[in-house]
């Protein structure tokens, strides 16, 4: 399926990981220590997805997976489709452990789906512009507007957060060329999976209003 064929309103996430493995190489019982910190996308993937006893259909994660080889590569997990995606950290690397060493197409650009809901591209941020182009684009900053005053007026939206060290300098100057408009969660500065949280949860409050 292209991507084309998959744009339909999404709420989506997309974690860069500046040296998240995009290798299966890691150890399961260590990740912290030989993923390039995979763990801290693992927790996003459970926030972002998993509600009690099922999934969010209309949400979309992005994991950028910024570190060893063969990076980059991007891994969209998409909770209209997907399967067999538990809210255990050893559940969860498991299953990007097999979808990483899943042989894909390299001369293709294209997600390619390796497990139902589970796909696979090469390449970086570029790629997962392309991927969620026509959402409105926000990123997650510190130092942003609070996002309980921000407008969300599309049901089409992407939030880009960035991982343990934040984003890159070249990350950060691209959303904003792209016009991503900043937001925060708070004052303090929280772990990606707790900001992951809050978004879902103004969300799903505003939904809620909005439908009574
Ligand atoms: C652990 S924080 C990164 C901290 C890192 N030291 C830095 O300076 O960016 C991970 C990511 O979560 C997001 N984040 C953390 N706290 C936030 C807040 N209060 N509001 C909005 N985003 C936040 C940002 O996208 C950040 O890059």
């Amino acid at each position: 399926m292209s991507d084309t064929e998959l744009r339909v309103p999404m709420r989506s996430f997309v974690i860069v990981g500046q040296s998240a493995s995009a290798s299966p190489d890691f150890r399961l019982d260590d990740l912290p220590s030989t993923s390039g910190r995979l763990d801290v996308l693992l927790r996003c993937v459970r926030a972002a997805l998993l509600v009690s006893h099922g999934l969010r259909r209309d949400v979309r994660v992005y994991l950028v997976l910024g570190g060893g080889e063969p990076a980059s590569r991007v891994l969209r997990i998409d909770g209209a489709s997907a399967k067999f995606v538990r809210p255990d950290e050893r559940s969860l690397a498991t299953l990007i452990q097999k979808t990483l060493a899943t042989p894909i197409n390299v001369a293709s650009s294209a997600f390619q789906e390796v497990r139902p809901g589970v796909s696979l591209a090469c390449g970086g941020m570029r790629r997962v512009i392309e991927a969620v182009a026509g959402a409105t684009l926000f990123v997650l900053d510190e130092q942003g507007p609070d996002l309980r005053r921000a407008q969300v007026t599309s049901n089409d939206v992407a939030f880009f957060i960035g991982d343990h060290v934040g984003f890159a300098a070249e990350t950060r100057a691209e959303l904003g060329m792209l016009g991503a408009l900043p937001i925060s969660v708070g004052p303090l500065s929280l772990h990606s999976d707790d900001v992951v949280t809050l978004v879902n949860n103004e969300l799903d409050r505003r939904r809620e209003v909005s439908e009574i």
